[in-house]
C-alpha cells in the first residue's frame, strides 16, 4: 500500500511489513510457550505500543489479560526529558499476575526502568518486557528486554505505533525518519 505523503518523509524502510508479521509471530509463540500455566497479564504503554500489542496478543494462543498505560517521558520531541510521569493508569491489580509489559521501544530505558519499578510495588507474581524495538547502544538505564523483536540503530525511527510528533503511527512498516523533518 502506498502512504505516499508520509512516505516522502521516510529516509529509508528499515523493517518491512512481511518482517513485522513473521517476527511478531514467533514472539508471540515463545511467549505462549512461557507463559503457559502463568496468569499472563500483557500491559500495553500507550500510544506507541498499541500497533504492536494488538499483532502480538492475537499471535499469543494462551489465556491472556490486557490492560493499558500512559505515561509520557519524550514530549513531542526526539530528546528524552527525564521526565516520567503516569498520564493513565492500570485498571487491574496486580497481585498473583504474571506481567508482561508491551513497548514499542526500548531507548535510554529511562522509562521502563521507571515503569517496572512502579510496577514491581504493587507486587505481580513476575514482571518481564517485550519491546518490538531494541536500541542498546543508547542505553543509560540498566535494564534489559526479556523479548524483543529487533535490534535497531541509533536512529530515529517511525511507523507501525511509533511517531514523531504524534504523526505517522499509522505507517505499516518501520523506517528512518529524514532528519530535515524533524530539525524543521
Ligand atoms: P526511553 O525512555 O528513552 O527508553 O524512551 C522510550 C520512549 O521514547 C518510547 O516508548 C518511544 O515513545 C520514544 N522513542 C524512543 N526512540 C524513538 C524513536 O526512534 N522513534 C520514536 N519514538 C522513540
Ligand atoms: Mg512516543
Amino acid at each position: 500500500m502506498i502512504h505516499t505523503e508520509m512516505d516522502q518523509d521516510i529516509l529509508k524502510v528499515l523493517i518491512t511489513e512481511e518482517e513485522l508479521r513473521e517476527c511478531v509471530k514467533k514472539l508471540g509463540e515463545q511467549i505462549s510457550r512461557d507463559y503457559q500455566g502463568k496468569n499472563l497479564l500483557m500491559v500495553s504503554v500507550l500510544k506507541g505500543s498499541v500497533v504492536f500489542m494488538s499483532d502480538l496478543m492475537r499471535s499469543i494462543t494462551i489465556p491472556a489479560l490486557i490492560d493499558f498505560m500512559s505515561v509520557s517521558s519524550y514530549g513531542s520531541g526526539v530528546k528524552t526529558s527525564g521526565v516520567v510521569k503516569i498520564i493513565k493508569d492500570l485498571d487491574q491489580q496486580l497481585e498473583g499476575k504474571d506481567l508482561l509489559i508491551v513497548e514499542d521501544i526500548l531507548d535510554s530505558g529511562m522509562t521502563l526502568s521507571y515503569l517496572s519499578q512502579l510496577l514491581r510495588a504493587r507486587n505481580p507474581r513476575s514482571i518481564r518486557i517485550a519491546t518490538l524495538l531494541d536500541k542498546p547502544e543508547r542505553r543509560t538505564a540498566d535494564i534489559q528486554a526479556d523479548y524483543y523483536g529487533f535490534r535497531v540503530p541509533d536512529a530515529f525511527v517511525v511507523g507501525y505505533g511509533l511517531d514523531y510528533s504524534e504523526k505517522y503511527r499509522n505507517l505499516p512498516y518501520i523506517g528512518v525518519l529524514k532528519p530535515e523533518v524533524y530539525s524543521k
